[in-house]
């Protein structure tokens, strides 16, 4: 049988960081793409990863490359090309620069592995994932974006610790645009299956759901050369593995929302069925008012982001 292959484009800290995670899982042989300044780094970094391999003992194959020739025939694309933020800096400050990356990227992988499931990582996340659907013009079920799964994460690791908790036990959903607007889920919020209302007041439920919207300035501000990757790369790898394995596991991620939950034609992080065929259905509750008030202020977020964007790479 053949292996999958998964093709990262990027492979700074996120791509790097989610080939070491796929190598290892096993989840396909990776090819590892990046137009650097020094031409041979990504060979350098797909050689030392294969190198762990007899250690950590998995057979995937990680090949470095400069050219999409390597990467032709992908079943699953990641992209993480672009500038990541500093101190400072909102995810929004990087639209200029990572549209542009993200279109060359788009239309090289467009040529090259016409068939594949494509996750975008590159930030600001939901105007770049609308920016490679734009340039490649793949069917929107086959693009989408990493956000959800990583926010979640972020909640459910502050919930664990706030109530002592093994992360296991703690089953969450944030949906809405990765940033400041994400809306929080609480009626989709348990641990060990007991509803988190049960368990912590509103106001401290408040609190912790703030410090997820704000976990990756949080790392930003730590690292203060660059933001988050580990937790990224890991979510991102579960997104591939959903697919590689044609898993349907239902997790909240950017996908293109056109009459569902009334959005209109943008990327916003709703829950998903996650498969071999990428989305393959997106979820539909029914909000109450308040989350539905949230929602909307973040679709608005969105739009306000994308129009920027649509007007800068026309002009
Ligand atoms: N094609 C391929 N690779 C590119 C291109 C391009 N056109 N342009 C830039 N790159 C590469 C850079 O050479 C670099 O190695 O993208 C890589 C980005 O890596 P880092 O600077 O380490 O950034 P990282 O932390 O990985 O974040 C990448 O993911 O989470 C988001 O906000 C983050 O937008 C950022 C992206």
């Amino acid at each position: 049988m053949r292996r999958a292959k998964i093709s990262i484009i990027g492979a700074g800290n996120v791509g790097a960081t989610t080939a070491h995670w796929c190598a290892a899982a096993e989840l396909g042989d990776v090819v590892l793409l990046d137009i650097p300044a020094t031409e041979d780094m990504p060979k350098g970094k797909a050689l030392d990863l294969r190198q762990s391999s007899p250690i950590m003992g998995f057979d995937s194959a990680v090949v470095g490359t400069t050219s999409y020739d390597d990467t032709v025939d992908s079943d699953v694309v990641v992209v993480t090309a672009g500038i990541a933020r500093k101190p400072g800096m909102s995810r929004d400050d990087l639209l200029a620069t990572n549209a542009k990356i993200v279109s060359s990227v788009a239309e090289q992988v467009a040529k090259t592995s016409p068939n594949a499931v494509v996750i975008l990582v590159s930030n600001p996340l939901d105007a770049m994932v609308q920016r490679f659907l734009q340039v490649s013009k793949f069917p929107s079920c086959r693009v989408l974006g990493q956000a959800g799964v990583l926010d979640t994460a972020r909640y459910r690791t502050f919930l664990a610790m706030e109530l002592g908790v093994s992360v296991e036990d703690v089953s969450a959903l944030l949906m809405g645009g990765h940033g400041d607007t994400m809306v929080p889920m609480p009626s989709c919020t348990s641990v060990g299956g007991i509803p988190i209302r049960r368990l912590l007041s509103e106001e401290r439920l408040a609190e912790i759901v703030d410090r997820a919207r704000k976990g990756g300035a949080e790392i930003v501000s730590l690292l203060k050369t660059g933001s988050a990757y580990y937790a990224p790369a890991a979510a991102t790898a579960q997104m591939v593995e959903a697919v590689v394995k044609d898993k349907k596991r239902l997790i909240p991620c950017a996908a293109y929302c056109d009459k569902e939950y009334g959005v209109g034609g943008y990327y916003v992080g709703v829950p998903i069925i996650l498969g071999s065929g990428g989305v393959e259905k997106i979820v539909e509750l029914k909000l109450d008012e308040q989350e539905q008030a949230d929602f909307n202020k973040s679709v608005d977020a969105v739009k306000e982001l994308v129009a920027a964007m649509d007007k800068l790479m026309a002009g």
